[in-house]
């Protein structure tokens, strides 16, 4: 079969409502949380994104039965049979590790493909290691498996300081944490709402947490997780950021619903301050756009800071601002490969290190792209929205991986897009 493009047609300018997915940074450790109870779950607001597909056959490899119907995913696992996530899905999705904790807890060990290269950056498991090594988890590494085990003497409770507020680390040490008796402590933890979603859904299955969505989250261990009979996964904010910049690129007003504008606080003071003008209402945010939009500098950190997952999205808006722009990544060294690409639509962007400095153009120009990872690919198609001519998308698998129906609800806004 040959493989799927996008075709964009640039110019035509963007109006409506669109209402955004659950979270798939949420969801997929939803879904990876639901091993802790031997019965069955329900998860409402789910994505129907390809990644949230390779989460189900992770939890299929293990025993469990997932099914959809629908937003709806019902997940019974009641007869899990294995704990081994194998390479054949850890290496399609590395957020596969995301059951490394929950497995742990579940069978007293794991057995967890170690995730290869990524096209975004180096992706080490490190902090989970260290974070989990200090409440008595041992690892090793062998033959391309993380082969996971409890010491002899038993889990202990205590305070972990993460080295740097990985989303991945403090998720897994949250979850272990969660079923070890006392108390523990993280510091420097990660604070993204997909940390306070996940703290959610474990606090609906018995945990006792505290603190989520602040660096420092204090855990009570509890004995035994109760499954949940309906939870709703928060709404995607990077899917929302996105359609915000299709809104910038296209005039707009477009409106964007379905979640908290809070989650985006600095993504939305940016869009002001590039001279778009916003309304923003408890669960959607409408977007428009009159004169010419005005150069950003901004730099990508863990959050409250800029997201890294909307930098190339907002690169887009920099390469057609009326002026120079400077962009800084500090989470994944990678994300700047989508430069190039956009560099063969006619933008204007020098890579010096982890910064990126980018002179607006007036207007971009359709070329045939590539998507080089899911973030990448949505940013190109934004660009194909504003550049004269067609863009034609390849690689746009990436898309699909995190975007329920992108190119549906682009074309709902008045997008020429097929
Ligand atoms: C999650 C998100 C991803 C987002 C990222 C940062 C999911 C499925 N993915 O990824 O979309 O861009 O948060 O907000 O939720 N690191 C190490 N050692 C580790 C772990 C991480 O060095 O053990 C480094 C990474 O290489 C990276 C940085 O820490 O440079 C951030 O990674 P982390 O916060 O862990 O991101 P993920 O959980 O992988």
């Amino acid at each position: 079969m040959a493989e799927e493009r996008i075709i964009v047609e640039g110019g035509t300018p963007l109006t409506g409502t669109v209402q955004v997915s659950g979270a798939k940074n949420s969801v997929l450790k939803l879904m990876a949380a639901s091993i802790l109870a031997a019965g069955t779950t329900t998860i409402t607001n789910t994505p129907q994104i390809s990644d949230v597909e390779i989460m189900a056959d992770v939890l299929r490899h293990l025993g469990a039965e997932v099914s959809f119907n629908a937003d709806t995913l019902t997940i019974d696992c009641s007869n899990l049979h294995s704990f081994e996530a194998p390479y054949e899905l850890v290496n399609k999705m590395r957020a596969s590790t995301a059951v490394l904790g929950p497995l742990i807890v579940r069978f007293g060990q794991a057995r967890v493909s170690m995730p290869g290269g990524c096209q975004i950056g180096s992706r080490q498991m490190d902090l989970h290691f260290a974070a989990l090594e200090a409440l008595g988890v041992v690892f090793e590494n062998k033959h391309g498996y993380i082969n996971a085990s409890v010491l002899p003497s038993g889990l202990k409770a205590g305070k972990v300081t993460l080295r740097f507020p990985s989303v991945g680390a403090t998720e897994n040490l949250m979850i272990v944490a969660s079923s070890v008796p006392g108390a523990t402590i993280i510091e420097n933890a990660a604070a993204e709402p997909e940390i306070s979603d996940l703290a959610q859904f474990l606090i609906a299955m018995g945990a006792q947490i505290e603190g989520q969505g602040t660096p420092v989250i204090c855990i009570q261990g509890v004995d035994g997780y109760r499954p949940v009979s309906s939870y709703r996964t928060v709404g995607d904010r990077i899917e929302a950021g996105t359609f915000l910049v299709a809104g910038a690129v296209g005039g707009g007003p477009v409106t964007v619903q379905g979640f908290d504008p809070e989650h985006l606080r600095l993504p939305l003071k940016k869009l002001e301050a590039m001279g778009c003008s916003l309304e923003i209402a408890e669960q959607s945010v409408t977007i428009s756009r009159q004169g010419n939009l005005q150069p950003v500098d901004l730099q990508t950190l863990p959050y409250p800071g800029f997201p890294t997952d909307l930098q190339t999205q907002f690169m887009v808006l920099a390469a057609l601002s009326e002026g120079v722009s400077v962009i800084t990544e500090n989470i994944f060294e990678n994300r700047f490969m989508f430069a190039d690409e956009l560099y063969r639509m006619g933008a204007n962007i020098r890579i010096e290190g982890h910064h990126a400095i980018v002179e607006g153009v007036k207007r971009l120009s359709g070329a045939p792209v590539q998507a080089s990872d899911l973030r990448a690919g949505a940013a190109l198609v934004l660009a194909g929205i504003n550049a004269e001519g067609s863009s034609i998308i390849s690689e746009v698998r990436h898309i699909y991986r995190g975007y329920e129906d992108f190119v549906g609800k682009l074309r709902s806004l008045g997008a020429t897009i097929e």
